[in-house]
């Protein structure tokens, strides 16, 4: 088998939110810059972000990025790098504003500033009561956005490769990065791109689950690429579990509507989130509002015939407003559920929606190894791909879109900066490209092997029943011994249709290959570790003084990193220095 080579200074994977900003400061700056990318860029999963992105503007009443690092830092269960946290934070407003003179169309006050609503988890003060932070354009704000980054891109000549998937990333003999191989999806030619700086904004994995908010292509192709090539996955035990995916469908239902005012409600008609968050009520921190619906669910006050799903109230919101702030939900309620929000409330279940894990980066967007964090050298990762890590065990809503915004230009501008220093490419290594042809080869001989929709399927069904909402210690050794058997199909894997163009059971077989690195990671670092934090809520973790909510400061305050050679598990410490302000130091942690 051929492929053939070719060089750019850049090469970014992933032209969601985080690609498209980390290409911009390449592309800017002068440098040729390549960006993959499985579908048009417009198309890629940051279309889907509804709610908003946060920043401390401060348009609406007081605010500040002290007190959005505070509820961070909180909403992280402490999990989270407080370096990473304060960079985040402080970088928000200049961020956003930027995005608004590339031409984004942000929704606008009487006097002209951009549009703020509440959020959860978002506070004034250190955590008094709910703030207008998420700055949003109606309900379609990642829509929005990837539009005015797109045609910025354009602008700045970045050169686009559209419907291209990553295969692997090539690393040297030194553990360098050189580039990634890649396939044509059109005529399935296979490409190595020799670059001197990589980036990775591959998003998210979220198609691990059986229910999940996120679109098809979210096959964590990146972090699948990085385990192959040695490199550790940071936190991957921390899934998030958006409280309101439409029941029977999942797919997304903004947070927002809840921001705007609506209230979930049981069986029995009762706002029941006033038992479980009494201050910040239904605008408590997503793993909060997820794991009380599913206890409701689980008491028997569920709705609807077999009890599975409570309900989304805005019926008492006026419907100018509806229309005006979230008219995307009107349309998605009635076309997935039926129902006409305006006069009846949807039904919502927590459905699978964000992974607060990924590759280990620093805040500059460099790729990190080992218990030292070791930058790799020419290697870039950013958005949900990456963990900074901004979001320890529990992310809050509208800071993904942050995350990606300052993270894709912070990688962007370290790569620049690296770029500024760097000679001539280094000679291309040959022995990952060779990885990659293996690989091809290997689907496109292979007889007598398993089948990829059946073999997803058994993954999905796997993960959804052994690493939910909340762990079981037994469900969890049992979920080990089951995703790895699973793996041992993935391995195997048969096409039954060989051909070259635009194969796309070719493509969905090498997108399995990235969900099981994911799945393994998730299941055996979520099976060893003994607490609850945030998103991670076990049976058997122990609650009193010293752990509160279950969670174990003395013993598990540290960073998972799980290897992909004998699944093998580390551990680093959690970064609790900012970087100017005091520490936020331990508490228990209550809405
Ligand atoms: O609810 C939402 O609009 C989702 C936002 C997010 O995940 O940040």
């Amino acid at each position: 088998m051929s492929y053939t080579v070719r060089k750019f200074d850049a090469v970014i994977v992933g032209a969601g939110g985080a690609g498209l900003r980390a290409a911009i400061q390449l592309s800017e700056a002068g440098y040729k810059t390549a960006v993959l990318t499985k579908v048009f860029p417009t198309r890629s999963h940051t279309v889907a972000a509804q709610g908003g992105v946060a920043a401390s503007l401060g348009n609406s009443e007081e605010d500040h990025w002290h007190w959005h690092m505070y509820d961070t830092v909180k909403g992280s269960d402490w999990l989270g790098d407080q370096d990473a946290i304060e960079f985040m934070c402080r970088k928000a407003n200049e961020v956003v504003v930027e995005l608004e003179h590339y031409g984004m169309p942000f929704d606008r006050l009487d006097n002209g500033k951009i549009y703020q609503r509440p959020f959860g988890g978002h506070m004034s003060n250190f955590g008094e009561k709910p703030v207008r932070r998420s700055c949003a354009a109606a309900d379609r704000t990642g829509h929005a956005m990837l539009h005015a980054m797109y045609q910025r891109n354009v602008k700045v000549n970045t050169q686009f490769f559209v419907e291209w998937m990553a295969l692997d990333l090539i690393r040297d003999p030194e553990g360098d990065v050189q580039g990634v191989t890649a396939m044509d999806m059109e005529t399935g030619e296979i490409v190595a791109f020799h670059s001197k700086a990589t980036i990775f904004a591959t998003g998210g994995a979220g198609r691990i689950y059986y229910s999940s908010t996120n679109a098809f292509i979210n096959t964590g192709d990146g972090v699948g690429m990085a385990a192959r090539a040695g490199i550790p996955l940071e936190d991957m035990e921390f899934w998030q579990f958006h409280p309101t995916g439409v029941a029977g469908a999942g797919v997304l239902i903004t947070e927002g509507v809840r921001g705007e005012g609506g209230i979930l409600r049981n069986s029995n008609g009762e706002r029941f989130m006033e038992r479980y968050a009494p201050n910040a009520k239904d605008l408590a921190s997503r793993d909060v509002v997820s794991r009380a619906m599913v206890t409701e669910i689980n008491e028997g006050r569920g709705c609807g015939p077999n009890k599975d799903f409570v309900l989304l109230d805005i019926t008492h919101l006026p419907p100018e407003t509806i229309m005006k702030r979230l008219p995307g939900i009107h349309e998605i309620a009635l076309q997935f559920a039926g129902v006409d929000a305006l006069k009846e409330p949807i039904p919502v279940v927590p459905t699978c929606h964000y992974q607060m894990g990924g590759i280990p980066t620093n805040y500059r967007g460099e790729v990190v190894i080992g218990v030292d964090s070791t930058p790799v050298k020419g290697f870039y990762a950013a958005g949900e791909c990456a963990c900074a890590s901004v979001h320890g065990a529990n992310r809050l809503g509208t800071n993904s879109l942050l995350d990606l915004l300052v993270f894709g230009k912070s990688a962007g501008e370290t790569a620049v900066e690296d770029l500024k220093k760097s000679g001539a490419h280094k000679p291309l290594d040959t022995a990952s490209i060779d990885a990659t042809l293996a690989r091809v080869n290997r689907l496109n001989t292979q007889t007598g092997g398993s089948n990829v929709h059946e073999t997803r399927l058994a993954m999905q069904r796997t993960m959804q029943k052994h690493a939910g909402v909340f762990r079981f210690n037994e469900l969890l050794k049992e979920g080990v011994t089951k995703i790895l058997e699973v793996a041992d199909d993935v391995a195997r894997t048969e096409i039954k249709d060989k051909s070259q163009v635009f194969n796309t059971a070719r493509i969905e077989a090498f997108e399995l290959d990235n969900l099981i690195e994911v799945a393994k990671a998730t299941m055996i670092s979520a099976e060893a570790r003994k607490e609850s934090r945030g998103a991670h809520v076990r049976d058997d973790a122990i609650d009193n003084d010293v752990t509160p909510n279950g969670r174990d400061d003395q013993n598990w305050l540290k960073h998972t990193l799980w290897h992909r050679d004998g699944n093998r598990l580390e551990y680093k410490p959690v970064k609790m220095k900012p970087l100017t302000v005091d520490t936020i130091e331990l508490k228990k942690r209550a809405y």
